[in-house]
């Protein structure tokens, strides 16, 4: 089976069941500042889950892009990677636990779905815990579908539960499907711990929702998230044990081969590093990511430059030409399906280039102090690799050339330290947002739509939005602009917006069609991705079916928003910058006394 064929027979399986099928959100999160990237399905559609109603419907099915970093020492094995797709099939208080696992029963082992053998299932199911019962009813439908009680097995939280690490915003218990990987029968009675079971699919059924102070409440509706990680099925079902062994990574590996003249199966760990990485590369820049040494461009960086230490660790001499090549790979292999890879195609690697580069003069820099130091230790080899990214294998190369040898112990306590500090950091920013549909980020999202208005109103129609980025603290806006704006301006759009506040506007959602909310003349950001239905959000002093007169804005959007504008306080602009040829960039923040 071919990718291709299993994407669509997923989203056709589910389509047929009155699923409207959605497109997958960018790797970067619109409107949540709170998560560096999508990390799982769910992520674009957390207002949904949480009771706004989606414009598409209660049933929805998608493939979506996602990024993972959490685990990004594991890739390097047979499956583990950061850049995955993930399929996924979608209840916002409509069905609930069991059409969903009759579903996914019937698409794992019917023809229609991916055919499996019965005997080689097993599932897991939520075992309980002081604050929520063992999921019977989940194990007791398993049961009805002929499944034996053997291979069902009831496990704790830390394993059946969605989010495994729950900090907010909602979640539940999940069931789950594995598939037997090993040569001989799948034994009788399923073991969790053994290793050739291997997890395809994840039900998740959401109920519950955890509050920024950590209350746990039960959700307005009853939802079910799915996840099926693309790659691995794609594996499972071709009998392959080796996710970088299917079409998704073959001709990159066989690229790297030919380059190299070395053999995949000889350097399996740095094939595989290269190519996962310079796959998630590609995609984080089509999504609009540049280097930096800050949150998401810090995590660019080091995708780029972890896989540019692989690429030199196979004494591959042109570098940059090399991560470049295997880039166009995945861009001929993927762009059928996410066109945007072509569209920025240029942009891709061009900054793969330039980032290259840039991490050659840092490690000649690096190596030039490197000289000087007549004694290492593990200490100062995990800030060389810190300052001037000298990963452990290169520092002990270069040492041994020296005839010093490196702690690698002292190195690895120094190394967990950080990964401790930066595991931290990434929970906590989490913590803050997924929940973190909060109040404030709430009124910074409508104030962008007011801010978006005054500078059309103001300036022009050529006005149009090119990003946006919202902190609890502030708003960020670029937009199609030539030139600088001037003090005067600047205050009529400040003026004009506060105005706005101040006439106490309604917010108001509206399901249509997307042409003909783009009729209508709303809004829409260009290069998003809509499916046909869309969700308007017009802010005037009445409601779109009662309206007389032109609204003073109205975008395409996903929310969510306040009800009235008079939630917003007072807004003023803060800064007021260039963000590129032809574009400007306004800061501003909301206050309130
Ligand atoms: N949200 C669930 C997961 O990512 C389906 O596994």
């Amino acid at each position: 089976m071919t990718s291709n064929e299993l994407r669509q027979k997923y989203l056709d399986f589910f389509r047929k069941r009155g699923h409207k099928v959605i497109p997958s959100a960018p790797l970067v999160p619109e409107n949540d500042p709170s998560v560096l990237f999508t990390t799982a399905g769910m992520h674009p559609l957390v207002p949904f889950l949480l009771g706004q109603p989606h414009p598409q419907g209660k049933k929805l099915v998608d493939c979506q892009k996602c990024l993972r970093t959490d685990d990004i020492d594991e890739v390097g094995d047979y499956c583990h990677h950061t850049f995955f797709e993930m399929l996924g099939n979608w209840s916002l208080g409509d069905y609930f636990k069991e059409e969903a696992i009759k579903w996914s029963y019937e698409f794992l082992t019917s023809k229609e779905g991916l055919n499996l053998p019965k005997e080689k299932l097993a599932f897991s199911v939520f075992e309980g815990d002081q604050d929520v019962p063992f999921d019977e009813e989940s194990r007791t439908i398993w049961l009805n579908l002929g499944i034996p009680k053997e291979r069902i097995a009831a496990l704790p939280r830390k394993e059946n539960w969605w989010p495994a690490v729950w900090n907010g915003g909602p979640g539940g218990p999940d069931t789950e499907m594995f598939y037997w990987t090993g040569e001989e029968e799948a034994p009788q009675k399923f073991d969790p711990d053994d290793k050739r079971w291997v997890e395809i699919w994840n039900d998740v059924f959401m109920e519950y929702n955890k509050l920024p102070d950590g209350k746990v409440e039960k959700l307005v509706q009853k939802n079910v998230d799915t996840g099926m990680g693309l790659e691995r099925t794609l594996a499972v079902v071709n009998r392959l044990d080796d996710d970088y062994q299917t079409e998704l990574f073959l001709p990159a590996i066989e690229k790297i081969e030919q380059l190299s003249g070395l053999k995949y199966a000889d350097y399996l760990k740095e094939f595989r590093i290269i190519t996962d990485h310079l796959r998630a590369t590609t995609f984080v820049i089509s999504d609009g990511v540049e280097p930096s040494n800050k949150e998401r461009g810090y995590i660019l960086r080091r995708l780029i430059r972890r896989s540019v230490v692989k690429i030199k660790g196979l004494k591959i001499e042109n570098v940059a030409e090399t991560a470049r090549e295997i880039a166009q790979v995945f861009i001929d292999l993927m762009s059928p399906v996410y066109p945007e890879l072509k569209v920025h195609q240029e942009k891709i690697l061009e900054t793969i280039d330039q980032e290259i580069k840039k991490f050659n003069q840092t490690l000649e820099k690096g190596l030039r102090e490197f000289q000087k130091l007549s004694d290492i230790n593990g200490k100062i080899a995990f800030d060389l690799f810190q300052t001037y990214g000298f990963p452990l294998e290169l520092t002990t190369e270069l040492a041994e050339e020296k005839g010093i040898k490196i702690n690698k112990q002292e190195f690895q306590q120094e190394f967990e330290k950080h990964q401790e500090l930066s595991r931290t950091a990434s929970v906590g920013m989490f913590k803050g947002g997924l929940a973190d549909q909060s109040e404030i980020t709430t009124k910074y999202h409508t104030a962008t739509h007011l801010l978006h208005a005054a500078l059309r109103q103001v300036l022009g129609d050529h006005v149009a939005q090119k990003g946006s980025n919202i902190t609890a603290q502030r708003l960020r806006f670029d937009f199609s602009q030539p030139e600088k704006l001037t003090e005067e301006q600047l205050k009529m759009v400040e003026d004009l917006v506060n105005q706005k506040i101040k006439e106490a506007l309604l917010v108001t959602p509206e399901v249509m069609d997307k042409d003909q909310a783009l009729k209508s003349g709303a809004l829409g950001f260009f290069g998003a991705k809509y499916g046909d239905k869309v969700t308007v959000f017009t802010i005037g002093p009445s409601t779109p079916s009662g309206h007389s007169g032109s609204p003073f804005s109205r975008e395409i959007c996903g929310g969510p928003h306040v009800q009235n504008t008079k939630e917003l306080g007072s807004f003023k602009i803060t800064k007021e910058e260039s963000a590129g040829s032809g574009i400007r960039r306004i800061y501003a923040t909301l206050s309130w006394s």
